[in-house]
């Protein structure tokens, strides 16, 4: 059984006091929550602690949006699992598609990095996905495979999560179909040879199609951007009924 993960990436959003008032008005919104799917946040690091506080006894878990495969040493602006782990923190976000362009990570840094986590028992969530262009020249499918392979290379499919977010579909309000996208995440999970392996779907998700989207058979849950910022919003995405 898969259980699915509900997972909002803040980015670089929320302020501690921000972050305190989100979760005042998500926590009631969830009570009844069915305990079938992980409810996850990643907030920007200054916040997790504050994250920890607020959401301490609720199902909410934590994740980091950044990991690095080095427990401690000279490299400014990066974070070490121990680091987290000392908040609680239990998924860490590697291999976004905004690190890979604003930063140029490549396949095997976003490696070094799911690995360190998974060293560390925390889970790696693993983003790929093919830009507007590479899909136009019908490069996709190549683009992704090799990123599965690189990326994911010597990890326990057990302990991991793979989110496929098209980069034409983040931030853009472009959902990818969601049959598309859940021929991508079934490609996918071929690929990685585990049928046990959590593939989320992300890029634009929101209320409006999340119930679509979860009821598609390979989709095992959402990585939600701008959506996820609306405690009301992402209360109704955590609330999905398959569609
Ligand atoms: P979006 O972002 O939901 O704002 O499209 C998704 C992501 O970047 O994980």
């Amino acid at each position: 059984m898969r259980k699915p993960v509900i997972a909002g990436n803040w980015k670089m959003h929320m302020t501690c006091a921000q972050t305190r008032d989100w979760m005042g008005t998500f926590l009631p919104l969830i009570a009844e929550t069915p305990d079938d799917r992980h409810l996850v946040i990643a907030p920007p690091f200054t916040a997790i602690s504050t994250l920890a506080d607020v959401g301490a006894g609720s199902r909410v878990e934590i994740s980091s949006q950044n990991v690095h495969w080095e427990g401690h040493g000279a490299y400014t602006g990066e974070i070490s699992p121990a680091m987290l782990q000392e908040h609680g923190v239990r998924y860490a976000i590697v291999g976004h598609s905004e690190p890979r362009k604003y930063f140029s990570e490549s396949d095997e840094q976003i490696n070094h990095r799911a690995r360190s986590a998974q060293a560390h028992d925390l889970i790696p969530i693993v983003c790929v996905g093919e830009s507007d262009e590479q899909r136009s020249r019908g490069e996709a499918e190549r683009v992704i495979r090799r990123q599965v392979e690189q990326g994911l290379e010597g990890l326990d499919p057990q302990r991991l999560v793979v989110a496929y977010e098209p980069i034409w579909a983040i931030g853009t309000g472009k959902t990818c179909e969601s049959a598309e996208a859940n021929r991508i995440c079934g490609l996918i999970r071929s690929w990685v040879g585990s049928p046990d392996l959590i593939i989320q779907y992300g890029g634009s998700v929101k209320p409006a199609n999340i119930d679509e989207l979860m009821g598609m058979s390979d989709i095992d849950g959402v990585l939600v951007g701008g959506a996820s910022l609306d405690p009301e919003g992402f209360a109704r995405i955590a609330n999905y009924k398959k569609g």
